[in-house]
């Protein structure tokens, strides 16, 4: 199967590098191509640098858009006449650096980053919240647990999303978790109570209230 990853910064290479290593084919788009390369480079043949962000959708059963909150919205506006039907991932926490590098929240408390990319797509897009709920290094350090898996959580309205999405996460050597529909993606986001926790299957179903 075949992902586009586009960002290939902090998060994304980290993404990328797990999901290649459980077998997933990568097409692999960043802003000026160059950090695209280097990681396409270090991955090896199952990942390609694509030409755009348009042109790493092309084949993909799924994106990946590991990009910072304030540029989502403007590659989503340019994505849109591909979007529908299309399995879109998001990792995007609402958060910029202000201008003495302090980390500041870009959304009102209580209003999820989740809930603001739902209303930025267009209508027929298949839209999961995942791979944003740890740090890129205890996300690394977190995979291919044994002999448990570490959880990683997810949030969808979509069903097929949601398939897609546990495929993916299995993929990357976590075991997939629904948290809820995407009113819930919240608590994977920073200050959610889901937030940079590594559990294990059973304590993360009873943290959601499944077990
Ligand atoms: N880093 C983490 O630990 C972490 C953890 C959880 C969630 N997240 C979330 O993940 C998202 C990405 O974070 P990050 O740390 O990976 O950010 P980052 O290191 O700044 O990487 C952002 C990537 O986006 C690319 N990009 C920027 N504009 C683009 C455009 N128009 N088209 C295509 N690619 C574009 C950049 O390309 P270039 O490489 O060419 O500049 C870069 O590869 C954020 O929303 C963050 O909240 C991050």
């Amino acid at each position: 199967m075949t992902t586009a990853v586009i960002g290939t910064g902090g998060l994304g290479s980290v993404i990328a590098r797990q999901l290649a290593s459980g077998g997933e084919h990568l097409r692999l788009s960043s802003a000026d191509t160059e950090s695209a390369r280097t990681l396409a480079a270090g991955i090896g043949p199952a990942a390609v640098v694509a030409v755009d962000n348009h042109d790493a959708l092309q084949g993909a059963d799924a994106v990946i858009l590991a990009l910072r909150f304030t540029v989502l919205k403007g590659v989503i506006d340019e994505l849109a006449d591909s979007l529908t039907d299309q399995v879109v991932v998001v990792p995007s926490n609402p958060l910029s650096t202000d201008a003495h590098g302090n980390v500041v929240r870009l959304l009102p408390e209580g209003q999820s980053s989740g809930e603001v990319v739902a209303g930025w797509l267009p209508a027929g897009t298949r839209l999961a919240m995942a791979f944003g709920s740890l740090s890129a290094d205890l996300f690394r350090s977190s995979s291919n647990r044994s002999p448990e898996p570490a959880v990683l959580f997810y949030a969808t309205d979509d069903d097929r999303a949601g398939d897609e999405v546990e495929r993916l996460i299995r993929t990357a050597g976590f075991e997939p978790v629904k948290a809820g529909g995407i009113e819930q993606s919240g608590r994977l986001e920073v200050g959610g109570d889901l937030h940079d926790l590594v559990a294990g299957p059973a304590e993360a179903r009873s943290l959601i209230g499944g077990a």
